[in-house]
């Protein structure tokens, strides 16, 4: 595995691993990687020839009260477990790569990334739909995976990439993967390590009422009041606080008071111990 820190060496890199007419497929990360990255470097590897793996903590979708400073940082490790998957090239750009002196221009996308976790972060998903942006001018991969686990994410991400007319990758190759969770159903999370044992147990809950707040939409309940109930069993099971508890249009992320007839998702993220966690799972029908 290559890994690069500077972009000339990065298209240098890149033309070659494109030689004859080999495809190539892009895995935005940040670090810190756990099963949940992997498992969007494998399906990556089975859309392409060859795997770039970026890792980039993007100072601008951190808030100034967010946990930037504290956002774990393990490139050593990282690098070991990418080139156990057999990535090809490692994109590791220092900041000053991606936001030069100089640097003025921002992404902002409307509609999509205005509620959920963009209420809550102002100026989160503009710094992500930019420094995603970067990434694909810079690597020009014909496809990427993004993770269902932040589900509004990709829906911006892919939101900018038709607006813009992203060309590589092509809209429809942009890939969403699965949440991949743990044996509890727990979605996984760079941010888990930060919950204590018995605040790590609870939080198991949250996939659970998600589920039987499903089932209780799916079978004709009331929304609003199912949400409500949805979000007194987190507090009941030891949940600080609910940032939102949403069913919202799959595609354009509008809030929806009832099941509706097309695909549905229910987007939570609340707050345990100081760690603030999300999750979203298809509503309805099985989701774009
Ligand atoms: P990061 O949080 O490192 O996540 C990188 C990718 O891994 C994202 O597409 C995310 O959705 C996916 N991912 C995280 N946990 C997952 C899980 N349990 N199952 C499946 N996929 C999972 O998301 C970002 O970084 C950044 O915002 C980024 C897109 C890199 C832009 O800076």
């Amino acid at each position: 595995m290559q890994t690069i820190t500077c972009l000339d060496m990065l298209r240098n890199s890149v033309a070659s691993l494109r030689e004859n007419g080999n495809s190539l497929a892009l895995v935005p990360t940040m670090g810190a990687l756990h099963e949940g990255h992997l498992t969007l470097v494998r399906e990556a590897r089975a859309r392409a020839d060859h795997v770039c793996v970026s890792i980039f903590v993007n100072p601008t979708q951190f808030g100034p009260n967010e946990d930037l400073a504290a956002y774990p940082r393990q490139l050593a490790a990282d690098s070991a477990l990418l080139a156990a998957e057999g990535v090809e090239l490692l994109w590791a750009p220092p900041v000053e790569q991606m936001y030069p002196t100089g640097f003025a221009t921002s992404i902002s996308v409307a509609g999509v990334s205005e509620n959920y976790c963009g209420g809550e972060r102002p100026g989160h998903f503009d710094g992500v739909a930019t420094v995603v942006c970067k990434l694909f001018n810079q690597v020009r991969p014909d496809v990427a995976c993004f993770g269902e686990k932040d589900w509004q994410q990709l829906a911006v991400i892919r939101r900018m990439a038709r607006d813009l007319d992203v060309s590589f990758p092509a809209a429809d190759r942009i890939d969403g993967i699965a949440t991949v969770r743990e044996a509890d159903g727990l979605a996984m999370s760079s941010r888990n390590r930060y919950l204590s044992p018995e605040n790590r147990r609870a939080a198991a809950t949250l996939p659970l009422a998600m589920q039987e707040a499903i089932a209780r939409i799916e079978a004709g309940e009331e929304v609003r009041s199912t949400l409500a109930a949805l979000e007194d069993e987190l507090l009941g099971a030891g949940f600080s606080s609910i940032d939102y508890a949403e069913l919202a249009d799959a595609s354009s992320l509008q809030r929806r008071e009832t099941l509706g007839d097309s695909p549905g998702r229910l987007l939570v993220a609340a707050r345990i111990g100081g760690t603030r966690l999300i999750d979203n799972m298809p509503v309805g029908q099985t989701a774009i």
